[in-house]
């Protein structure tokens, strides 16, 4: 058998009221907060400050897909505490997530971080401890030490990606989801069942990934289901966050793959919420991954089922959760969505995927 490892050093708390723990985590330290200002935050910001001291500073100007100008206000905000925080902590979905890693990174000095984005200079020091509590489940950003930042007036995605950006700890408190809109639940869930796919169809994928993605898979699949029909279904809301777990434990090890590279541009040109832009094609590149390595296929059989008849039935499942399934819904023509595909079997993310180009289907499976 080949060797592996496995490492991902963040403390997981899971559970309906796990954030009201948050205070102890944090203990005398001088604290960033990192979330955003809409009213759904309002209570969870509450009962987070109502058992410790009060922040030191709130940045909570963050806008969705955090942009390097976004970022240069909020340091700019936050120069006057910078030098004196001691723990960030995240609460929110992945810009915020992605927003506190860019902060903690840089001790909330922008010029070092988007220097060090463009190669030009290494980061001295450690980056500050992040406490991440998420409030969708999907990104798994609260498990993963990289954080996506674009560019848009160059149209660039950057990525940050360092050991010390692993959260120190993180709080996975279903009921902070349960108000979410289905747009939201959708978009975020269908974001984990991309990550799940994406780290069993993956060249650094190991007994330990897969094992938590086949798991993951299966439980963001039913989970969507019943909020589909049902979004005040509290149990489904655990298992939606459960699987996003799981996906995000898969995924922290293996990177993620095809889709994602595909989905990248898609967002930056056409504003498609990323967890759509990452789940629209799955059946596609799914098909392009069977048959290929015998571990990918076992595990894929054990979400799917038969193999023969797998891309379909995701297909079909995208589909009755109102995912459109050609890339023309999204604005995208012929010969841009040929560059696209190009461009991600190319692309780092495009490497990570044990699947063959020739196998991906040239019309979408509808
Ligand atoms: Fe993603």
């Amino acid at each position: 058998m080949s060797q592996w490892r496995y490492h991902n050093p963040v403390a997981v708390h899971f559970g309906t009221g796990v954030i009201d723990q948050v205070a102890e985590q944090i203990g005398p330290r001088k604290w960033l907060l990192v979330t955003q200002a809409q009213a759904p935050f309002a209570p969870m910001r509450e009962r987070l400050t109502a058992r410790t001291h009060a922040p030191l500073a709130i940045a909570d100007a963050i806008a969705p897909n955090p942009s390097l100008a976004m970022l240069q206000g909020l340091c700019n905000q936050l120069r006057p505490e910078a030098n004196d925080i001691e723990v960030i902590v995240a609460l929110g979905g992945g810009s915020v997530m992605d927003t506190a890693k860019f902060l903690a990174a840089g001790h909330c000095d922008y010029m070092s971080v988007a220097c060090y984005l463009d190669g030009l200079v290494k980061l001295s020091g450690k980056s500050l401890p992040i406490i991440a509590i998420p409030t969708t489940a999907g990104t798994g950003s609260e498990l993963t030490k990289w954080a996506t930042i674009w560019d848009p007036d160059q149209g660039r995605k950057l990525s940050l990606n360092r050991d010390d950006l692993y959260a120190e700890a993180a709080f996975i408190d279903p009921d902070l989801t349960a108000s979410l809109p289905w747009a939201l639940t959708l978009a975020s869930g269908l974001d984990a069942l991309s990550h799940a796919l994406e780290s069993i169809w993956n060249r650094n994928a190991t007994p330990v990934t897969r094992g938590f993605a086949v798991t993951a898979a299966g439980d963001v699949l039913k989970a969507l289901a019943r909020l589909h029909v049902n979004l005040e279904d509290r149990d489904a809301r655990c298992l939606l966050a459960r699987g996003a777990m799981g996906a995000g434990l898969a995924f922290s090890n293996t990177q993620t793959a095809l889709a994602h590279n595909i989905s990248y541009p898609i967002t930056l040109k056409h504003g498609v919420a990323h967890g759509i832009a990452a789940s629209f094609c799955l059946p596609e590149v799914m098909t392009a991954a069977i048959g290929v390595d015998v571990e990918c296929d076992v595990a894929l059989r054990a979400v799917f089922g038969d193999l023969d008849s797998a891309a379909q039935a995701l297909r079909r499942v995208l589909s009755d959760l109102g995912v459109a399934g050609t890339p023309q819904a999204y604005g995208i023509g012929e010969e841009e969505w040929r560059r696209i595909l190009a461009d991600a079997f190319d692309g780092p993310r495009g490497r990570n995927f044990n699947g063959v180009p020739a196998k991906f289907p040239s019309e979408p499976i509808l």
